[in-house]
């Protein structure tokens, strides 16, 4: 074994999990490398992911302000049209920057970024084909898995990232689909969903549950289906897909709902049921890291740290929300962990975030969550439309809930969905983050006008309801 193969941490993967835990051992003093198998770093959330499709959000958002949004303000613009060539270029560009900067991140902080396919032989050392067809053995104190996850598939729908298809073919068709599929009403449907009708197409969302984002608060879940609805995207909810058939016309889909059975017609489907750990092919069986049998994810104590003791495992493959927030983050803690540092994830305190137009963002427990646990809770809310700044900009659809312990006052959950509350859920992570109660937020002095006054007013809604 050479000194150059021999290393600190050998992490594998490059997604948010994996380049944020490298730069971080690396910015500790750790010799560190990072094996990637595809070409360019940043994983699944950069390359296909959160980034290429927050750039056709941009995108598509602007085209529908300038289709119909912009007579309100009194901007005539006579027939705007879709350069989708154009947009698609723009998206992959926007790639191609925020990749080069991970690049760059890693190597000037002298991380090996190499590119190949890796397996762990056993507890120190990992194998990796190149993709010129050589073979290299790294040598390392520790090893960090971050592999990542991969789409669910359905029975009976194939993808062939053409007719149908997962997220990334759905952010590089080339043309605007007549008529757009979706099955899944979760993030990735919602989102890609929402870019492509903006663009266009007729799409219908087909979900097995009776409500869309199930995950969501229950209030939040419904003021988003009937914005949705009124944007004029189809709902089949309590409905499950139970064979498809490709032509080269389109897919015939058959449909199953309250035991009726019925077929219907689109250009393309896209499949988002989920996603599931990707940890096929890294010999984790060989060396006895253990995994959940039933879900597939790679099983790790509080620090992060496999069955095997010198193995730590991060992001999509170990339990939690698929999030590259929250992946960043373990990456990070589970470093510090190995560097006998103080390491900590609050879970209680993970944000989440659904790039519809309006947005949607949440923090902590729901308002069903309380119910089921019986914690006594008090919740408070206020409209967009009561919020200066969103009467001005003429975004007035939406809410803000807070909801705390109706002892304590503390903020248990945050849930919003109104313009840019991508952006506003922060401050309701640092409060909850900081044992905020509503009070604390309801005397906090917000700028005036701004969207964030509608969390001041929806913690002054709370502490009415307290004070009754
Ligand atoms: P998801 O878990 O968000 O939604 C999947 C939906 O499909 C659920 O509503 C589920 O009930 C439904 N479903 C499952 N099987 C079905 C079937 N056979 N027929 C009909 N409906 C069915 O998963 P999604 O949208 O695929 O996203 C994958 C992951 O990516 C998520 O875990 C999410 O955390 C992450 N993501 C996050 C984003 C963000 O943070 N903004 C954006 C996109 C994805």
């Amino acid at each position: 074994m050479t000194a150059e193969n021999t290393y600190d941490l050998v992490v594998i993967g490059s997604g948010p999990a994996g380049y944020t835990a490298a730069a971080k051992a690396s910015g500790l003093g750790m010799t560190v490398a990072c094996v990637e198998k595809a070409p360019r770093p940043g994983g699944v959330c950069l390359n296909v992911g959160c980034i290429p499709s927050k750039a056709l959000l941009d995108s598509s958002e602007i085209y529908a302000m300038a289709k119909s949004g912009l007579s309100a303000h009194g901007i005539r613009v006579t027939d705007p049209t879709l350069d989708l060539s154009t947009m698609m270029t723009r998206k992959d560009q926007v790639v191609e920057a925020l990749t080069g900067q991970v690049r760059k991140l890693l190597e000037g902080g002298r991380v090996a970024l190499l590119q190949g396919t890796a397996r762990v032989m056993d507890a120190h050392r990992v194998e990796v084909a190149g993709s010129d067809g050589g073979i290299s053995i790294l040598e390392a104190k520790f090893i960090l898995l971050a592999t990542g996850s991969v789409p669910v598939t359905v029975p009976g729908l194939e993808f062939d990232e053409d007719r149908i298809v997962t997220s990334t073919g759905a952010l590089k068709f080339t043309e605007v689909p007549k008529t757009l599929g979706i099955i899944g009403g979760g993030y990735i449907g919602l989102e890609l969903g929402s870019v492509w009708q903006r663009l266009g197409a007729k799409v219908t969302v087909i979900e097995m549950l009776p409500q869309i984002a199930a995950s969501l608060d229950g209030q939040i879940s419904r003021a988003l289906k009937r914005t949705l609805d009124k944007q004029g995207m189809a709902f089949r909810l309590k409905t499950t897909v139970t064979r498809a058939a490709v032509s080269k016309d389109g897919v015939k889909i058959s449909l199953e709902s309250g035991g009726k059975s019925e077929s219907v017609d689109f250009d393309r489907v896209l499949v988002a049921v989920g996603r599931k750990p990707l940890t096929t092919g890294l010999g984790l069986e060989t060396v006895g890291v253990e995994k959940d049998p039933k879900t597939g994810h790679v099983r790790v104590n509080a620090r992060y740290q496999t069955s095997v003791s010198s193995i730590y495992a991060v992001g999509d493959i170990v339990p939690g929300p698929m999030l590259a927030h929250k992946a960043s983050a373990e990456g990070i803690a589970a470093v510090e962990a190995m560097a006998g540092l103080f390491s900590e994830v609050n879970y209680d305190t993970l944000p989440s975030v659904i790039y519809t137009w309006p947005e949607v963002a949440g923090v902590g427990l729901t308002e069903e969550q309380l119910k089921a646990r019986g914690i006594p809770y008090v919740a408070g809310a206020y409209p967009f439309s009561g919020n200066a700044r969103a009467r001005c900009m003429g975004e007035t659809e939406g809410l803000v809930k807070i909801l705390s312990h109706a002892r304590t006052d503390r903020v248990l959950g945050v849930h919003m969905i109104g313009p840019r509350v991508s952006e506003m859920i922060a401050e309701a992570v640092m409060s909850m983050e900081m044992g905020a109660s509503s009070e604390d937020i309801a005397r906090t002095v917000h700028s005036h006008p701004t969207f964030s006054e509608a969390l001041m007013e929806a913690a002054g809604a709370v502490q009415r309801q307290l004070k009754k």
